[in-house]
């Protein structure tokens, strides 16, 4: 059987085709009853380190100032092996091996969509990765939260990049991801400060501390891992993502994520928690923790599927029959699809094996 997941980014693929990314959409809005996990941060905190972690590739664009400015709908599927490629939504039957090819298009078709003059979008760009060193995931990755505009940019985009993760981190079926940066102090991690607004007891929110490297020598995080700090009800994680050094030298991913194990193993203050930081554990705790969510939820999704299918029948009819047009065939492919995902979440809810794996 398909994984929950899986099944959850076909529906969210359908979704972005049909317009429905939560925005103001007209159309129901399925999409806001799909729970993915949401990643926020400030700037620089290592937001786009962290998800190159645990995808174990590099192909985030980077440089200086607001760099995403279009949410980054990233859907990881696990295969058994075989070659890593990626797949844009906007692009279909492209694929894509060479990562920097990527990186490329994402900022290709984020100045599309923007133009050059460093706007942002809420319309966002999916991105599917299938490796087998990945997890079956959704990651949404949104434009960090600024204090400040840079030059060329409106005073406007501080409140509007707010309001746009904002949107996010709101709904119920959202799991923040909150990123803070252990070279400062988490009472000022903007991350935080936004989970808490809309998430106060913290049943939604997974803290990641990035760059427990950099922290002054003699100082450590154990305060915040070990959720004196700050009370969230997952535990926290640690990870250590490359430095700009290594960017710089180009050091590979898998590397990395080798030698964030080692650092982990060999740490004198983080020793005993060794087995539950790093980047690959954080994917697979994710990961477990999205299917739960995802099941958990059937119910309600397969309401708003049938719900779906009635508001597009009634559109066919409207359109009258035979359809030639293409809008009539893309709501006919849609209406498939939610016929086919409505008889798969059943099996799934009457039993279908746990986890769901292909
Ligand atoms: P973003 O703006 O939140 O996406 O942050 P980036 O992932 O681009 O990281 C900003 C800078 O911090 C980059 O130069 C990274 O190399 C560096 N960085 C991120 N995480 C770590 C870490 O855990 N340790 C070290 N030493 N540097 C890090
Ligand atoms: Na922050
Ligand atoms: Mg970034």
């Amino acid at each position: 059987m398909e994984s929950l997941i899986g099944l959850v980014n076909r529906i969210q693929r359908a979704c972005t085709v049909l317009g429905d990314y939560g925005g103001d959409s007209a159309l129901p809005t399925l999409w806001e009853a799909l729970p993915s996990v949401v990643v926020v941060g400030g700037q620089s905190s290592g937001k786009s380190s962290v998800l190159e972690s645990i995808v174990g590739r590099d192909f985030l664009p980077r440089g200086s100032g607001i760099v995403t400015r279009r949410p980054l709908v990233l859907q990881l599927h696990k295969t058994s092996e075989g070659q890593d490629y990626a797949e844009f939504l906007h692009l279909p039957r492209k694929k894509f091996t060479d990562f920097s090819l990527v990186r490329k298009e994402i900022q290709d078709e984020t100045d599309r969509v923007t133009g050059r003059n460093k706007q942002i979008s809420p319309v966002p760009i999916q991105l599917s990765i299938h490796s087998p060193n990945v997890v079956n995931l959704t990651l949404i990755d949104l434009p960090g939260l600024t204090k400040i505009a840079v030059e060329g940019q409106p005073d406007s985009i501080v409140g509007d990049i707010e309001n746009m993760v904002r949107s996010y981190v709101e709904k119920q079926n959202s799991i923040i991801l909150a990123i803070s940066p252990a070279n400062q102090d988490i009472a000022t991690s903007d991350a935080m400060k936004l989970a808490r607004e809309v998430d106060p007891t913290g049943e939604r929110t997974f803290g990641v501390l990035t760059k427990l490297d950099l922290m002054d020598k003699g100082t450590n995080a154990l305060d915040v891992l070990e959720g004196r700090s700050y009370r969230l009800q997952h535990p926290w994680v640690g990870v250590v993502n490359r430095s700009q050094a290594d960017i710089n030298r180009n050091v590979d991913m898998i590397a990395a994520r080798r030698r964030e194990r080692e650092y982990f193993a060999t740490s004198p203050d983080y020793g005993h928690l060794a087995s539950r930081m790093g980047s690959e554990y954080l994917g697979k705790i994710l990961s477990k923790h999205l299917e739960a969510v995802i099941k958990a939820r059937i119910p309600s999704i397969l309401s708003l599927i049938n719900k779906t299918i009635d508001e597009l029948e009634a559109e066919m009819n409207q359109l009258g029959r035979p359809i030639a047009v293409d809008a009539g065939a893309q709501l006919y492919t849609v209406l498939e699809l939610c016929r086919a995902f409505d008889h798969i979440f059943k099996a799934h809810l009457e039993g279908g094996r746990p986890g769901g794996e292909r």
